[in-house]
């Protein structure tokens, strides 16, 4: 009886062991698909028009109001932000890639110094937009949000960079990993919402909308502190439970990606919406 179960937990042992990393690779291909839509869509919206200096065009976005008419100051914080936004995008998936690590370790290290001071500018950026602009507008809930999400990119960036100068490799990946999850807070709300809209055919709610926003930057971290638990210290049923959270919340993306699309690229980028 026994030796029946001892060979039933040792034939299970494989796909324990192989869904954390088979779910992972899921993440990463969805991530880097979505990533691309995302710069596609950055790029194509607001690439031509701010280098010519075409600002007033920004507004042609349903949603986004960048461009203050006599803002100057305002109007080049919000030109350099969208710009950063597209080498950052780029940048972040790319460390992520095991191949670069292992093959042009110099690439990773450089890409990597880029990708954290470029955070670190775009949330300098982001954070006089939503607090010293003159928009007319008093500073909203949804200015804390984006508030605490670049707080923790200031925050996890610099842990980053300091663990790296120090050579602590296991911590500098942890705390890598939690600012690309933060520095995307951005393009994860896109997802979320965009899924939404496909999923529900209707606008969400003002509440939930705010949930969204937290939700964007706090379930990736939450999710990303299960995984790596998993991965270094979990048994089977913690390995098992965090595949299948990690798998699921991929999917979600996946369908995020694909909403996203047909509405920011394809509606928006396209002119229709
Ligand atoms: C570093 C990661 C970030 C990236 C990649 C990023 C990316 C972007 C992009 C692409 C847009 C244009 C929006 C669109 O067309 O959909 C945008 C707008 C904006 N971002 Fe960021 N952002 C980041 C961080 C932040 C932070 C930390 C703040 C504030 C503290 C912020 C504040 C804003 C504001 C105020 C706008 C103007 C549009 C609006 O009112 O929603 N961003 N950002």
């Amino acid at each position: 009886m026994a030796e029946a179960a001892l060979g039933r937990a040792r034939a299970r042992t494989p796909i324990t062991r192989a869904a954390l990393p088979a779910a992972a690779t899921f993440w990463f291909a969805v991530m880097v698909i979505g990533q691309w839509a995302f710069v596609y869509y950055i790029t194509g919206f607001y690439a031509a028009s701010t280098l010519a200096g075409d600002f007033a065009s920004w507004n042609r976005h349903p949603f986004v109001k960048g461009h203050i008419p006599g803002d100057t100051i305002g109007n080049l914080a919000f030109a350099a932000h969208v710009m950063l936004a597209i080498v950052i995008t780029l940048g972040g998936t790319l460390q992520l890639l095991p191949q670069i690590r292992a093959r042009a370790a110099w690439a990773h290290r450089w890409n990597g110094r880029v990708f954290l001071l470029l955070s670190i500018f775009a949330s300098l950026a982001g954070f006089y937009m939503v607090w010293l602009r003159p928009d007319g507008t008093p500073p909203g809930f949804e200015d804390l949000s984006i508030s605490f999400n670049g707080a923790l990119i200031l925050i996890f960036a610099a842990l980053a960079w300091r663990t790296a100068a120090a050579r602590n490799i296991t911590a500098h990946r942890r705390w890598a990993l939690r600012t690309l999850m933060v520095v995307n807070g951005v393009f994860f709300l896109r997802l979320i919402f965009s899924g939404w809209i496909l999923l529900t055919q209707k606008e969400p709610s003002m509440l939930t909308f705010y949930a969204f926003e937290f939700a964007a930057f706090l379930l990736p971290l939450a999710i990303l502190e299960l995984y790596l638990r998993a991965r270094d210290k979990g048994g089977p049923i913690l390995r098992t439970t965090a595949a299948a959270i990690v798998f699921g919340a991929s999917a979600y993306m996946a369908i995020g990606v694909f909403a996203f699309t047909m509405i920011f690229v394809v509606s928006i980028l396209g002119g229709a919406a």
